[in-house]
């Protein structure tokens, strides 16, 4: 039997869980049985985003999102929603209306449905994804249709709407690439804490952070140094933080695979064991369970050129990932 990482992260007080789609555990028992033997919080990978739950106007389509939510209950997990609003996952029929009407109707009318649906179920939601864009606009902030329609005020909108429709839930902003020690993500860090410290200041309904951790072993070391002061910065703030999509692009695929398996494990103990040291970081998600469903694969890869970045190769056998994992949670 498998060390379930839950247990580990739970003895520590922290959690441990995964991304995962439903019709992905019902396929293959094995997913099913890791999912169960490691997690205790899910994050639907695709199922809860605009474009899923509503992909027409009059049209929804929550079967599978409440399919996540009942195997969640069942078993007695917990759930992180994501994401009420990404530019890249809103639909285009709401885009266009947007657009048009440039009121906030469209917005706060998606956003009361879906975090009242599962003002229950969602523990924390991913209100706000990828709101920062080092190339030069206006504070930091990406160009999407919401700055274009609402300016900088729809991340604080939305986190008041999510508020009123699911009072309870713990609102979060997520975001990528904060890890390393080069200029891009330097001035990503830096935009990320001048939008944390506006939104506290003006006192807006905002607990948590999502840090996503796509490590990449093509953007060198990790450094404690570059680190620590970013998540100290945030704890500051009183934001607790998550690391909601951990996995490792590996790049170069030409080693041995246990060679390949060891780097890849060594990036995350060091990761994990750097970010675990913060108190405020509560939990650890990874952006899948298995290689064999890692949106990091090239189309149609098998075999050794499948990226190895998650902790079970793609038959479900855990690697030395899942071990640095337990490892560093118990640390
Ligand atoms: O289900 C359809 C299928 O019917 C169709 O044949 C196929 C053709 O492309 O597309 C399938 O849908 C895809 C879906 O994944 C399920 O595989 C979408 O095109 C594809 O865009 C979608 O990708 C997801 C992506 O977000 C966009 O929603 C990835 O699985 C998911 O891992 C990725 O997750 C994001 C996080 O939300 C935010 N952070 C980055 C992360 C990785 O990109």
């Amino acid at each position: 039997m498998t060390a379930s990482l839950s247990t580990a992260a739970t003895e520590k007080g922290r959690y441990f869980g995964t991304a995962v789609r439903i019709d992905q555990i019902e396929a293959s028992p094995r997913l099913r049985q890791a999912v169960l033997n490691d997690c205790g919080f899910l994050t639907p990978e695709i199922h809860m985003k605009w474009n899923a739950l509503q992909p027409a106007r009059d049209h929804w389509t929550p079967g599978p999102a409440d399919g996540l939510v009942r195997f969640a209950q069942a078993n007695e997990l917990r759930v992180r929603g994501h994401a009420l609003l990404w530019h890249n996952s809103t639909p285009h029929w709401a885009e266009d209306e947007i657009v048009r009407e440039r009121n906030w109707n469209t917005v706060g009318r998606y956003i009361e449905a879906v975090a009242g649906r599962y003002r229950d179920h969602v523990e924390e939601w991913d209100v706000v994804n990828e709101p920062i864009d080092a190339d030069g606009s206006t504070d930091g902030l990406r160009d999407n249709v919401f700055m274009r329609s609402y300016g900088s005020s729809y991340i604080a909108r939305a986190l008041e709407a999510a508020h009123a429709a699911a009072p309870k839930a713990r609102l979060a902003i997520n975001d990528y690439s904060f890890e390393y020690d080069n200029s891009t993500e330097q001035v990503r860090r830096t935009a990320f804490l001048k939008l944390l410290e506006r939104l506290k200041t003006a006192g807006t309904p905002l607990d948590a952070v999502g840090l996503q951790a796509h490590l990449d072993l093509s953007k060198g070391p990790l450094k404690p140094e570059i680190l620590k002061p970013f998540l100290a910065e945030i704890a500051g703030m009183g934001l607790d933080i998550a690391i909601t999509e951990l996995d490792v692009n590996e790049h170069d695929r030409r080693l041995s695979l246990r060679e390949r398996d060891a780097r890849v494990a060594d990036e995350v103990r060091r990761y994990l064991d750097i970010v675990l040291d913060e108190p405020k970081v509560k939990g650890v998600t990874t952006w899948g369970l298995s290689d064999e469903h890692s949106w990091l694969q090239p189309t149609g890869a098998k075999g050794a050129a499948l990226n190895r970045g998650l902790p079970y190769d793609a038959v479900l056998e855990p690697k030395p990932m899942h071990r640095a994992i337990h490892a560093s949670l118990l640390a």
